[in-house]
């Protein structure tokens, strides 16, 4: 028997290192090790040798298991790794890949980002409304009488039903005062449209920035402070403001900001719309929501609006408002 088991060591670990593939090794597994193969067969033959040499041979047939086991194992790493090699074989790894094209934010939301974040640290909070809106809620409820040429067909884009595309985000100011009550204090980024006929400065859809405060007792000075504040804050500590008196419907007083900022090309800008809310806008948002949660006797408020694209093309200098939705790849990459 010690021959027997001698022999087939060395004709199955011979068999076993030149098998070809992974079917070959299966095939050798089962002719060796398998239920009827040839280790099992000796293992059986155990029974019929001498007492005295059965730890002897019982030892030997453990180590030839032990072996043919081992070998099966070595084998299959080693065709794992040809195979792996073979894988790469004409590849030359140590090219420079192909990087993925990583994308980055549009440089309007990046300053967007900026400003929601401003207002944030001051206390506001983030509202939302339609882009197509009623006219009560983009005029009448914001104090703009029927013959107003903003509401003319002209300049804003009407649908069959009577609704619009909002010309202003201003429209947020009464959709959040119609559903809170007082005090307020909310910012509203989004997307507004007007019938402009597009070119360098003009696109048919931009990005305004609107906010609303009220409270008890709030004044021009809060106004001034939150957005002298705020552009500081966005253009850096050399920003100069006037205040110029203006007309909105829906603001009294209201006034016009500019601002003149190295940032900003060190050159007087007009950058924003703002005023006190007129006690007629309160009026109409008590008569919508049957209350007087917003007696004017009892509380005022600021309101502010202005344009992030043009700020986004003084900061990013661009020279044409249409490369931000041009969605050229090679524009964008540069921001
Ligand atoms: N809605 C105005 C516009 O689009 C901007 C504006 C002016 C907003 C004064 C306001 C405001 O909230 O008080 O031109």
């Amino acid at each position: 028997m010690d021959s027997q088991l001698d022999q087939l060591r060395a004709e199955a670990t011979a068999a076993i290192a030149a098998a070809a593939d992974e079917t070959a090794l299966e095939q050798l597994r089962v002719k060796y090790l398998g239920q009827s193969g040839a280790i099992t067969a000796l293992s059986k033959g155990m029974k019929d040798v001498a007492p005295a040499d059965k730890p002897r041979v019982g030892k030997l047939l453990n180590e030839v298991r032990a072996a043919v086991t081992a070998a099966l194992d070595n084998r299959k790493s080693a065709l794992l790794a040809n195979a792996d090699k073979a894988a790469f074989a004409g590849v030359d790894v140590t090219l420079p890949g192909i990087a993925p094209g990583v994308g980055t934010l549009h440089p309007i939301t990046q300053l967007l980002d900026r400003a929601v974040g401003i207002f944030r640290r001051m206390g506001f909070a983030l509202a939302d409304g339609p882009d197509i809106e009623t006219e009560f809620h983009c005029f009448d409820a914001l104090n703009t009488p029927a013959d107003h040429p903003a509401r003319n067909e002209q300049d804003t884009f009407y649908f069959d039903d009577g609704r619009l595309l909002r010309t202003h985000t201003s429209t947020v100011q009464i959709r959040t005062m119609e559903t809170s009550a007082p005090p307020i204090r909310i910012i509203a980024p989004g997307a507004a449209y007007r019938r402009d006929e597009i070119d360098a400065t003009h696109l048919a859809q931009f990005t305004q920035m609107e906010g609303l405060y009220v409270d008890e007792g709030v004044s021009v000075a809060d106004l001034k402070g939150t957005l002298e504040f705020f552009f500081r804050e966005l253009f850096g500590p050399d920003a100069q403001f006037r205040f110029r008196p203006h007309f909105f419907p829906f603001t009294e007083p209201s006034y016009e900001v500019d601002i003149k900022a190295s940032a900003l090309g060190g050159k007087w800008l007009e950058i924003a719309g703002c005023g006190m809310v007129d006690p007629a806008v309160f009026e109409s948002v008590n008569a919508r929501r049957c209350d007087t949660a917003f007696d004017p006797e009892k509380w005022t408020g600021f309101a502010f609006g202005f344009g992030l694209d043009r700020l986004a093309m003084i900061l990013s200098t661009v020279p044409d408002i249409r490369y931000f939705t041009a969605n050229d790849q090679r524009f964008l990459a540069q921001f």
